[in-house]
């Protein structure tokens, strides 16, 4: 029988792929969204409600309405300096609108979810490689507000059938190689994104943050995870769920890094356009180096990568860029 499964987020950069993946993989999607950084085009295939999590009474009409199996959870802000700025719109939008969507799915006795965390639960670890077992420590809102959402998880399975899979994604990039999707968040501050902007003409230039860390050329390293591969997670810990696997935390990353310095390189050389870049100090808060042990999630999902590749994360990313300037208000 078809699995009916609520997305909400799914208008979003990440939420959309995998949206469009559960469908290609026989998932009758709902997507529930506010469009407050999602966009209706991104919703391929799949129904789309718009509304707010925020409000319960439209929450608990969807549940009505719908016979949901499973809940995948991506709507949030996440924008880390915005949520310093102003935190309680983080804890508002993240962690209290995580309590409303598990009181519906407590209340129409839903009981899986898969949840989008981050990395920005680990803080500012000593280690590059970080393990699911590390201890929590995040250093701002964002992050804080995660690691309340993923509490208030593993507490309501603690006390009732909700089993779940906790995603912690490290940096998210690249797009659809079809360029059907991709990153359209207005004012976006990932690496990648912005450095594709430049090279596309939408932005005159950008800024390298700090190049006197103990890293080979000096700039900080992150690990790149191409949103399909991240999507075919999603699928995996449906269907790990599905054939009865139990409740899990997951990294999501490659387990490799790129220096910020190498990832605009590559989007130079692959563009063939040299724009400005601006050295500055470093930022607060953020570590040299974070990369994800990815040996948990390869061997409970058996999870397999297939764009693990730095070129291929940018020229997806880049031909996507291009789509999205020619058609932006046209989609
Ligand atoms: N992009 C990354 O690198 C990254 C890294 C780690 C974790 N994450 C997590 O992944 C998830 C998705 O991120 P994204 O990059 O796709 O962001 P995004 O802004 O593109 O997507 C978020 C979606 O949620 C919707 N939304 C927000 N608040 C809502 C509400 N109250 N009710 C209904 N819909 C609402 C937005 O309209 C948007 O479509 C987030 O939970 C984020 O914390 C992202």
């Amino acid at each position: 029988m078809t699995q009916k499964v609520l997305v909400t987020g799914g208008a979003g950069y990440i939420g959309s792929h995998v949206a469009r993946q559960l469908v290609e993989a026989g998932y009758e999607v709902v997507v529930f969204d506010n469009l407050s950084t999602g966009h209706a085009w991104a919703v391929l295939s799949a129904e789309l409600i718009v509304g707010d999590l925020a409000d319960p009474g439209a929450l608990d009409r969807v549940f009505s309405e719908h016979d949901f199996q499973a809940v995948l959870h991506f709507a949030a802000h996440i924008v880390v300096p915005e949520s310093v700025a102003d935190p309680l719109k983080y804890y508002s939008n993240n962690t209290r609108n995580t309590l409303n969507l598990l009181t519906a799915m407590d209340r129409h006795g839903v009981d899986r979810i898969v949840f989008s965390s981050t990395a920005a639960v680990y803080g500012m670890p000593e280690q590059e490689m970080l393990t699911e077992d590390m201890p929590l420590a995040p250093i701002n809102p964002y992050g804080a507000s995660k690691m309340m959402s993923e509490r208030m998880i593993m507490d309501l399975a603690a006390a009732s059938s909700l089993r779940y899979t906790i995603l912690r994604y490290f940096n998210v990039a690249g797009a659809d190689p079809e360029a059907r999707l991709g990153q359209a968040t207005p004012e976006a501050t990932h690496l990648i994104k912005v450095a594709c902007e430049c090279a596309t003409g939408a932005r005159d230039g950008m800024s390298v943050f700090g190049t006197d860390y103990g890293t080979r050329d000096g700039t900080c390293i992150r690990d790149y995870i191409h949103v399909e591969d991240l999507a075919s997670a999603h699928v995996r810990a449906l269907e790990y769920m599905n054939e009865g696997g139990g409740s899990e935390v997951l990294n999501c990353g490659y387990g490799r890094g790129f220096t910020v310095r190498e990832v605009i390189d590559v989007v130079k050389r692959i563009s063939g356009v040299n724009f400005p870049v601006e050295e500055n100090g470093r930022r607060a808060g953020d570590p040299e180096a974070l990369m994800a042990d990815n040996q948990r999630i390869r061997r409970v999902l058996d999870w397999q990568p297939a764009y693990d590749d730095l070129e291929t994360i940018v020229s997806t990313a880049l031909k996507w860029e291009r789509y999205w300037q020619d058609h932006q208000g046209r989609l």
